[in-house]
């Protein structure tokens, strides 16, 4: 039985959840005090004998028949109201989940009057109470979802220049005793890390799901789930701190400023001349080049041509079949078909492997207060060209990755 609501006799136990749904949340207009008729993130209370994520699971089906896949706890929040004659009229402690849209059509049932999902950069007109607000600023779904996770560790595990990559990586690492590794995904660099011999291997990335990929990769890493932008070890804790394809995806998806805040924790927590070690995918320009497609890569240009959300892809065709197009817009299209047709092709699509050229790199590491030292730049995209059959009929190669040492 759930104890009145209103003047109860002891706090009662409540949830909250964020629903993230391709970048938009769950809201819902309340039907009942408090806050009747005023929007508001969905949950309820908990039954007795309940588990708070089922009692999540339950409300929001309830509420508007969706089911949602919950990731984790956000946060503990005291919800208490007065009335004029200072009585505790309500009195609710509310568990905060992070979860994310699994099936179903939304629609209001329940005790609310209405649910939407709200754009995330439109929040401002639903006037959500303040900490809510600060929450799904802070909450942000990762990434990954479980099954996001599952297909690019995948991807990772058949990807043929992986090693190599791993391989130059590492070469770098030297004598350190201490590495953490950011956005460590499923682990695989620190695991070739603990071949070296280094004593302290810390791995944060924000996915639970990686997390645990990576856990099963390298049992004997310190592992966190943390977002890049806000570390928890105290200054000068790494003798290196290593950063493998994520810089972009935090300038991609995170809120302005996290890349300028992640560089400035790096620089933060590296020991007194430590190294950061970055390596991400190259901006090869605006410059032109003229291909030869077989005509089944054709059809995937094509199709790559509807679906990508970034920027306009744009071909120029010759009458000999060729076609020209930008260095950017053929290496986003070589290095995202493996996507097409799976659960991650959505992310892809909003993603480019064109994040970064040196002069940016530069810029943003010497506010960061850190150091270039070294800058190389390596895997050709002929190799990429020759995998889909396409012919570089006018213009060079050019490298698509780059890596580089900076020093605190
Ligand atoms: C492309 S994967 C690279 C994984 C690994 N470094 C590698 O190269 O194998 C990027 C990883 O960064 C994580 N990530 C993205 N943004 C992050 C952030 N703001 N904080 C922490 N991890 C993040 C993702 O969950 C993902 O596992």
């Amino acid at each position: 039985m759930i104890p009145e609501r209103a003047y109860p006799t002891h706090p009662i136990v409540g949830v909250s959840v964020v629903v993230f749904n391709d970048g938009k949340i769950l809201v819902v207009r309340r039907g009942r005090e408090p806050r009747k008729g005023r929007w508001s993130l969905p949950g309820g209370v908990v039954e007795l004998g309940e588990t708070v994520r089922d009692a999540a699971r339950r409300e929001i089906r309830e509420e508007c028949h969706i089911e949602i896949e919950i990731e984790r706890a956000l946060d503990v929040l005291d919800r208490i109201f007065k009335d004029p004659d200072g009585r505790v009229q309500y009195h609710y402690v509310l568990v905060i989940l992070l979860a994310r849209y699994k099936s179903g059509e939304l629609h209001a049932d329940s005790d609310i009057e209405a649910a939407e999902w709200a754009d995330i950069h439109d929040l401002a007109r639903y006037d959500l109470p303040d900490e809510q607000q600060q929450l799904i600023a802070q909450a942000r779904a990762p990434l990954y979802s479980s099954e996001a996770a599952k297909i690019l560790a995948q991807r990772e595990r058949t990807d043929a220049r992986r090693a190599q990559r791993i391989h130059v990586v590492l070469e770098r690492v030297g004598q350190a005793q201490s590495l953490l590794d950011i956005g460590c995904g499923s682990g695989e660099y620190l695991r070739a890390a603990a071949k070296l011999g280094i004593p302290r291997l810390v791995g944060i990335d924000e996915s639970p799901e990686r997390l645990r990929q990576a856990q099963a990769n390298c049992p004997h890493a310190e592992l966190h789930l943390a977002r890049a932008d806000k570390l928890t070890f105290v200054d000068q804790s790494f003798d290196v701190v290593l950063a493998a394809q994520v810089l972009h995806e935090i300038a991609l998806f995170g809120q302005p400023g996290d890349l300028e805040r992640t560089l400035s924790e790096i620089s933060r927590v590296l020991k007194s001349g430590g190294r950061l070690i970055a390596l991400d995918h190259l901006d090869p320009g605006p410059e032109r080049v003229r291909v030869r497609l077989p005509q089944r890569v054709r059809a995937q240009l094509d199709y790559f041509v509807q679906r990508y959300q970034l920027r306009k892809i744009t071909l120029e065709e010759c009458p000999d079949g060729t076609l020209w197009l930008s260095r950017r817009d053929l290496q986003d299209f070589v290095t995202k078909t493996w996507a097409f047709g799976t659960a991650i092709e959505d992310l892809e699509m909003r993603e480019t492997h064109c994040p970064f050229d040196r002069e940016k790199i530069e810029a943003l590491l010497s506010k960061a207060r850190l150091t270039l030292c070294e800058w190389l730049t390596f895997e050709e995209i002929s190799e990429d060209l020759a995998e889909h059959g396409i012919e570089l009929v006018e213009g060079a190669s050019w490298p698509r990755k780059f890596l580089l040492i900076a020093r605190s």
